[in-house]
C-alpha cells in the first residue's frame, strides 16, 4: 500500500489494553463481564460488517440514508473551507456521503485505533478524492486526545461521530466523550453525530438477535479470541448469545450465557459458571430526542439541527458549542 498520498500520519501510540489480564478481571467481577472493545479484532470487525447488512440491523442503511438524503443541508450548516474529523473512522465508509455533495469539506482527519486498517482506508479516500486533504492519526478517541497540528489546521473543524457508536458508552463515558471531542476541535467546531433511538422492544431485540446468528457469532468472537489467541481451553458451543432490550437503562444488552455448569482454568485461576450464568459483553444505549438534548447540554452543546427518517428509527444531530 502507498501511503504517499496522505496529507499527515501520527501515530500517537495509543497503549493497547492487555486481552489476558482484561478477560481475568472481567471474570472475576459479579456478574461477569468483558468489554465489548475486544470484540473488534481482524474477524470480529468482518463479522460487524456483515451485521451492517443485516436485514434486521436498521442503524447502518436508515443512517446511510438520512446521510444521502441531507447532505446537502448538512454541508450547508458546516459552512465554507472545512475539515472534518472522524472519531473511530473504520473503513471510512459513511464519510463519503458527505464529499460527495459539494466541495466545501477540504480536509479530513481520521482518528482511529487500528494503524493498518486507517491507513488502508484513508490511502484509497486519499486516491479517490484528489483534490481533499487527507490526513490519519493513530488513537484511543475514547480517551482524551489533544490533536496535532494538521495540514489545513485553521480551517474550520467538525467532528464526524456516526453509526451509534455513541451508544456503546454509558452515559457519563458518552458526556466525557462529547466534551474531550469539543476541546480537541476547538473554539467554533461542531459535531455530526449519529444515534440510535428508542424504539419498540420487538424490533430492537431483533436487530441484535438476527434469525442468520451474525450478531451470535460477533458476540461469541470474544470467546473464540480467548481460546485461538490464550489458548484456554473449554467447548464453545457451551455458551450462547443473548441480546435483551433493558427498558429502565435504555439499553440493550449482550450477554454470553453458559449452557452448563463448567469451571475453565487460566493462569492460576479456575472460573467457576453455574448453568444459566451470564457474562456482560456489551451495552448499546438507546436515546429519545429529549435524551439527546439532555445529553448534548451536559456537554455544553445544543443541537442545531436533527434529523430522523419518517419510521423514527435512528437520528443524526448537528451539535454546536454553547456560547
Ligand atoms: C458499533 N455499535 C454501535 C454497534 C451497536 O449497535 O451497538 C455494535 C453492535 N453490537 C451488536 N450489533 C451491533
Amino acid at each position: 500500500m502507498d501511503y504517499s498520498k496522505l496529507a499527515a500520519f501520527h501515530d500517537l501510540e495509543p497503549e493497547l489494553e492487555n486481552f489476558s489480564d482484561t478477560l481475568v478481571t472481567g471474570l472475576m467481577k459479579s456478574p461477569k463481564s468483558l468489554p465489548c472493545k475486544f470484540f473488534y479484532d481482524k474477524r470480529g470487525s468482518e463479522i460487524f460488517d456483515k451485521i451492517c447488512n443485516l436485514k434486521e440491523y436498521y442503524v447502518t442503511r436508515t443512517e446511510l440514508s438520512l446521510l444521502e438524503k441531507y447532505s446537502t443541508e448538512m454541508l450547508g450548516l458546516f459552512g465554507n473551507d472545512i475539515h472534518l474529523v472522524e472519531f473511530g473512522s473504520g473503513s471510512s465508509k459513511k464519510i463519503r456521503k458527505l464529499l460527495d455533495s459539494g466541495k466545501s469539506i477540504k480536509a479530513y482527519t481520521a482518528i482511529d485505533i487500528s494503524k493498518e486498517h486507517l491507513l488502508d482506508s484513508c490511502s484509497t479516500l486519499a486516491d479517490e478524492y484528489v483534490d481533499l486533504s487527507v490526513s490519519a492519526i493513530c488513537a484511543d478517541y475514547t480517551r482524551k486526545l489533544c490533536l496535532p497540528t494538521l495540514p489545513l489546521n485553521s480551517y474550520k473543524k467538525i467532528g464526524f461521530f456516526p453509526g451509534s457508536s455513541i451508544g456503546n458508552f454509558s452515559q457519563e463515558e458518552a458526556v466525557s466523550f462529547l466534551k474531550n471531542a469539543a476541546s480537541a476541535l476547538g473554539s467554533g467546531s461542531g459535531l455530526l453525530v449519529g444515534i440510535d433511538l428508542k424504539k419498540d422492544t420487538k424490533l430492537l431485540e431483533a436487530a441484535y438477535n438476527d434469525k442468520a446468528g451474525v450478531t451470535a457469532d460477533f458476540n461469541l468472537n470474544l470467546l473464540f479470541r480467548a481460546k485461538k489467541e490464550l489458548g484456554i481451553s473449554f467447548d464453545l458451543n457451551s455458551f450462547q448469545h443473548q441480546a435483551v432490550y433493558n427498558s429502565n437503562l435504555g439499553r440493550i444488552e449482550m450477554w454470553l450465557i453458559s449452557k452448563t455448569n463448567q469451571s475453565i482454568e487460566f493462569r492460576e485461576n479456575k472460573f467457576v459458571f453455574t448453568k444459566g450464568e451470564r457474562i456482560h459483553t456489551e451495552s448499546s444505549y438507546k436515546y429519545s430526542i429529549d435524551d439527546i438534548k439532555e445529553l448534548a447540554s451536559s456537554a455544553d452543546y445544543h443541537i442545531s439541527k436533527s434529523w430522523i427518517d419518517a419510521n423514527r428509527l435512528f437520528s443524526i444531530h448537528f451539535l454546536s458549542l454553547k456560547n
